[in-house]
């Protein structure tokens, strides 16, 4: 039988600029925002715990930010710092980059807008043009592998994101960088928590324009179609508790490698419960873990994953088969 383990697991990181500093974020107890020192102390032990990836996003100080998200591809900016430094001085851990501008834009959304539509800011639906953010996307990942991260992972939802990293990553020799899609990526409620942390939130309208709609299954499948035939290495779908038969169906459907992302509203749901009393953090946190398993991920990134890790040491988790 399947048991749940710490190889499964991918831990996520914000990093901050600065020094020595650990700036907890509202709403995700026990998780921080991190200079690039504090950073690599927490990634020794994260490889000590036997989990082998981690996934870093980069926060962008206000004063940077712009229309065009330039911080996120500026020389030296943070997480290409903090990938070097990485690579530099551990072995042995698997560096996946978030790619998207959500974090570095002015107006907060996760792609560059068509200024000829601003009447249509006013009505929820925000236009992106999607060719001029592919093109800093590929800019982004590019900075990020030249750096030397091991995997892209581009989450702006922009129309032909696989296949524009892939292009620009082949062109400048980085044939053995690889791409996890975040391919089924919903316009979700549960990810406030992790918007205070990258300081991501959208200053008007939302992300409908872009992310799926959370009744629409079929696009999901066909979002995950499309990026495997565009070179995605992996693919992911996100959220992943209200989302556990978009996993099973994906894997039963196309059996490719499949991440799961267990978001930071899932976590804060966690926490709270635990911090009034319902119930004991531990417990629902493997509960969690474990169905997300079960429906068909092979890796979970979850910022539990450091604390699933530890009680793994302890004791053994099997996963029955799912049924049918
Ligand atoms: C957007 C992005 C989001 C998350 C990661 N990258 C969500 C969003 O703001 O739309 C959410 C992760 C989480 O909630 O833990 N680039």
């Amino acid at each position: 039988m399947q048991r749940l383990s710490s190889k499964d697991l991918i831990m996520p990181y914000f990093v901050i600029e600065g020094r020595n500093k650990k700036e907890p974020v509202a709403d995700m107890p026990g998780i921080a925002r991190l200079t690039i020192d504090n950073l690599l102390e927490e990634i020794l032990e994260v490889k000590q715990l036997g989990i082998p990836r981690v996934l870093l996003f980069g926060a962008c100080p206000r004063q940077y930010k712009d229309e065009l998200a330039s911080y996120a591809y500026a020389k030296n900016n943070i997480v290409s710092r903090a990938v070097a430094e990485l690579k530099r001085k551990i072995k042995g851990i698997a560096v996946i980059t978030d790619v998207c501008l959500c974090a570095y834009t002015s107006h907060g959304h996760c792609g560059i807008l068509k200024t000829e539509n601003r009447k249509q800011k006013t009505k929820n639906k925000v236009c992106i043009d999607n060719k001029e953010t592919l093109k800093v996307l590929a800019k982004i990942a590019l900075s990020h592998a030249q750096s030397g991260a091991d995997w892209v992972a581009p989450s702006a939802m922009a129309k032909g994101q696989v296949l524009a990293l892939r292009e620009v990553l082949n062109k400048y020799g980085y044939k053995k960088t690889k791409i996890l899609g975040y391919s089924a990526k919903f316009n979700s409620n549960f990810y406030g928590p992790f918007r205070n942390a990258a300081s991501s939130a959208p200053l008007f309208g939302d992300r409908s324009g872009y992310q799926l709609d959370y009744s629409n299954a079929q696009g999901a499948l066909k979002k995950i179609k499309e990026d495997i035939d565009s070179g995605a290495d992996m693919v992911m779908v996100k959220p992943a508790l209200s989302y556990l038969d978009i996993i099973k169906e994906a894997k039963r459907k196309f059996n490719y490698p499949l991440a799961a992302y267990n978001v930071s509203g899932e976590y804060a749901l966690v926490k709270m419960g635990a911090s009034i009393g319902l119930w004991q953090e531990k417990e629902v946190a493997l509960e969690i873990i474990t169905s997300i398993k079960r429906a068909g991920a092979d890796y979970i990134i979850t910022y539990h994953a450091k604390d699933v890790a530890k009680w793994i040491k302890q004791k053994n988790y099997l996963i029955s088969p799912s049924v049918i």
